[in-house]
């Protein structure tokens, strides 16, 4: 019998992770995944634009939760996913990250004894401010496969009394996708649109974190240490929706219009749309420095080489710091510029790449999920087997 899995993803980071999972549960004919888009993200931009560059099949289901509170969007899910589970029977669901889709599909299968397999399970940020931090704490607890990306995650996951045998340790898969794109993504053609060819240097900045963009103090104190930086050279900006209407009210940001040819001036910083994966890969792969307050990017950087300062207080990706090219400085904007030209002027140097991050943490994943689905297949024989003996 196939083993139905419905897999879970609503936002942005979600759809890279659940691309590679895709791709090669697509390989093996017992397994049917079975795709569910919450629709927290629904801008062409944060949403579509995924799905075509990473070749990701039109979900079967579409939730349409789009923007709310906390509470709204994960009772939303809640509230829409339950008929469709219901519906569907499947015999896993699986979910990506820490997003408010995340726990809330895992609660709906959870509450209906459907077992949940959780991908990037255990980081820890330690901080409860965090809604993602939440978010995971709750999705491990509801979880019965817990795949995790680094040493740390197993470990968090110990103290907090998972049982080991629960708990793999199988790799990254946004590396996954990062690796397998990588023809697409170095021949993308944002340096010419951008007028960014050669050896124009170039820093990114992304931003997104309601503790950064929601304060307008400390937005305006990071938007200050932008200014001082960017007299050294140009930043590159790709805004999130989140935070453009406080940046359409500043000063001293240019706002290039998309796709008319024009160029971003050599120094100052340049505010684009949300870009594509591809097209934010290739950008971030020939920067000298990535700032930023994004998971998904301490890890891409540190795959990519490329010096990476996080502007928050702590990460819950401690593997970053250690084996990659990964320094969490905070948000003090002396401090972030201090560290930058520090950074400009001594690249860190890259090592080994941590354990596992080989592009084959989907096919570990599916592996275990290939022996889940057995398992369960003769538990069901065992117990059909007992039923006939007892009515016999
Ligand atoms: C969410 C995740 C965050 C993740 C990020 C990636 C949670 C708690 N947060 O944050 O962990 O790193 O996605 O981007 O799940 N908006 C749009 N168009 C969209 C989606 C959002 O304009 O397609 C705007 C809306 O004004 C919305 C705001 O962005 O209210 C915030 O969106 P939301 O999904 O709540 O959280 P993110 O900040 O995107």
């Amino acid at each position: 019998m196939p083993m139905k899995i419905v897999t879970v993803a609503g936002a942005r980071p979600n759809f890279v992770k659940i691309a590679p999972l895709l791709w090669e549960m697509r390989r093996h004919p017992s397994l049917v995944p079975i795709l569910v888009h919450t629709g927290q993200h629904y801008d062409g931009a944060l949403s579509d634009r995924l799905f075509t560059d990473l070749e990701i099949p039109p979900p079967e289901f579409n939730l349409g939760v789009g923007s709310g509170s906390h509470a709204t969007q994960t009772a939303e899910v809640l509230r829409r996913l339950e008929p469709i589970l219901e519906k569907v029977k499947p015999h896993l669901v699986l979910v990506v990250g820490d997003v408010n889709s995340t726990l809330g599909a895992a609660l709906t299968a959870a509450k209906l004894g459907v077992p949940v397999a959780h991908v990037e399970a255990g980081l820890r940020s330690f901080d409860r401010t965090m809604p993602e931090e939440i978010n995971r704490v709750l999705t491990d607890a509801l979880s019965d496969l817990l795949f995790v990306t680094e040493e740390s995650g197993r470990q968090n996951l110990l103290r907090e009394g998972i049982s080991h045998e629960k708990i793999h340790f199988v790799g990254n898969v946004m590396i996954d996708a990062l690796q397998a794109s990588g023809a697409s993504w170095e021949s993308s053609s944002i340096f010419t649109r951008l007028g960014l060819e050669g050896e124009h240097p170039y820093a990114v900045l992304t931003l997104h974190r309601p503790s950064n963009v929601d304060d307008p103090l400390t937005l305006k104190n990071l938007l200050e240490a932008l200014q001082v930086l960017a007299h050294h050279l140009p930043f590159v900006f790709p805004v999130h929706p989140r935070v453009k209407p406080q940046l359409l009210r500043q000063k001293n940001l240019f706002w290039p219009r998309p796709d008319s040819g024009e160029r971003l001036p050599s120094k100052g910083v340049s505010c684009l749309d949300p870009l594509g994966y591809l097209d934010c890969i290739a950008l971030m792969s020939r920067a000298r420095v990535v700032l930023t307050d994004s998971g998904g990017i301490q890890e891409e950087t540190t795959i990519l080489g490329v010096p990476c300062l996080t502007l928050r207080e702590k990460t819950e990706r401690p593997v970053t710091v250690t084996h990659g090219t990964n320094r969490v400085i905070g948000t003090d904007p002396e401090r972030i510029v201090k560290e930058t030209l520090f950074t400009l002027e001594h690249p860190p140097h890259t090592s080994a790449p941590p354990p596992f991050w080989d592009g084959r943490a989907a096919e570990r994943i599916v592996r275990v999920l290939l022996e889940y689905g057995a398992s369960l297949q003769d538990s069901l024989i065992r117990q059909c087997g007992e039923k006939a003996g007892v009515s016999r």
